[in-house]
């Protein structure tokens, strides 16, 4: 393994599904890459792909795909050719996952022993009953779980929503993943456990060597969490590059019309959005995928559809007009 490639590289991801209006153009040709040890925010309003692309990740794909393209590269590992089981096992020792509801990964007829207990067992076959234990207080601990030798006995339904979020985080660490994937693992909690739970994803960094995928629709939460951003539009990546950079210096329309929203929230109280319509995955995507709801739309961008291209160093942005309008 080269120290100097990224782990994960995407190459023009598309994904197509079938449905009864034709095919729905769910990815459109994603490329991303990002190395060891680094938090990636991805961003977008519902509908622009997020949750599609970590499933690919995962290679958890809907049974209604008409066409995958493309390539993802893990350690220069192509996941989509591999075995089914080979992917199995590397789901359960390279990724794990966190979802938005916990109890998708919780079974309420089992303690949270059982829970911590099983994830234990099927990444370290060998390991004893008694390690198993100890391992599993120390990271409900690290997780910020007090009690944690009482909540070990507990049932899911005993357990408030960000304690079960807290529980998933330690199933998803127990694995000791290179990959963690988060999709909106705080959208279903109230705003006060939302920003315990980015604490605590920004503590575990620490002693946590892997890359973490961390999908949510709310930029301000990104902003303090993640390394590199990733601004998702109907299917596609319009802007990426380093957080700190593409929120100071947006170069996209769209990024920018999701920070004024964000900005108008904090002051106005009122849930503010971008006029106009997602587009439909059914689009053709004959022009700029952003063209119909852009203040700065002209006749270029309904030429022919925009590509990533270099803004600043590691910065990309897919506008033709960019220069011009968010110099
Ligand atoms: N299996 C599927 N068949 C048809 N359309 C789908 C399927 N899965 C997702 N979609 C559509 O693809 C778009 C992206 O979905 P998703 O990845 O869930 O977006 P996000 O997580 O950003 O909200 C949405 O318009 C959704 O309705
Ligand atoms: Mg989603």
């Amino acid at each position: 393994m080269n120290p100097d490639l990224p782990m994960i590289t995407i190459r023009n991801l598309k994904l197509d599904a079938r449905t009864e209006h034709g095919p729905a153009h769910i990815l459109r040709g994603i490329d991303l890459e990002f190395g060891r040890g680094r938090i990636v925010g991805v961003v977008g309003e519902s509908g622009s792909g997020k949750s599609t692309l970590v499933s690919c990740l995962l290679r958890l794909l809907p049974s209604n795909i008409e066409r995958l393209e493309g390539e993802i590269l893990f350690d220069g590992i192509d996941l989509l050719k591999l075995s089914p089981s080979d992917m199995n096992d590397w789901r359960g020792r390279k990724i794990a996952m966190v979802f938005q509801d916990p109890m998708t990964a919780l079974n309420p007829l089992f303690t949270i022993n059982t829970h911590l207990r099983d994830v234990l067992k099927r990444r370290f076959p060998q390991i004893s009953a008694r390690e198993a234990r100890e391992r599993s207080l120390a990271m409900l601990t690290k997780v910020g779980i007090s009690d944690a030798s009482v909540r070990l006995d507990a049932y899911p339904h005993q357990l408030s929503g960000g304690m079960r979020q807290r529980i998933v985080i330690a199933m998803a660490l127990l694995v000791e993943p290179d990959l963690l994937l988060a999709d909106e693992p705080t959208t279903a909690l109230d705003a006060t456990v939302e920003a315990q739970i980015v604490d605590l994803f920004d503590q575990l960094r620490q002693d946590f060597s892997g890359s973490i995928v961390f999908i949510s629709h709310h930029l301000g939460l990104v902003a303090e969490l993640c390394d590199d951003l990733c601004v998702m539009y109907g299917g596609t990546i319009v802007e990426t590059g380093p957080v700190a950079e593409v929120l100071a210096r947006p170069r996209h329309p769209y990024t920018r019309a999701l920070l004024d929203c964000e900005i108008e929230d904090d002051h106005g109280g009122r849930l503010a959005t971008i006029p106009g319509e997602v587009p439909s995955a059914t689009w053709a995507m004959d022009a700029c995928i952003f063209a119909s709801r852009c203040a700065h739309v002209a006749d270029i961008c309904r030429r022919g559809p925009t590509v990533l291209e270099t803004v600043a160093i590691g910065h990309k942005a897919a506008c033709k007009r960019s220069r011009e309008v968010l110099p």
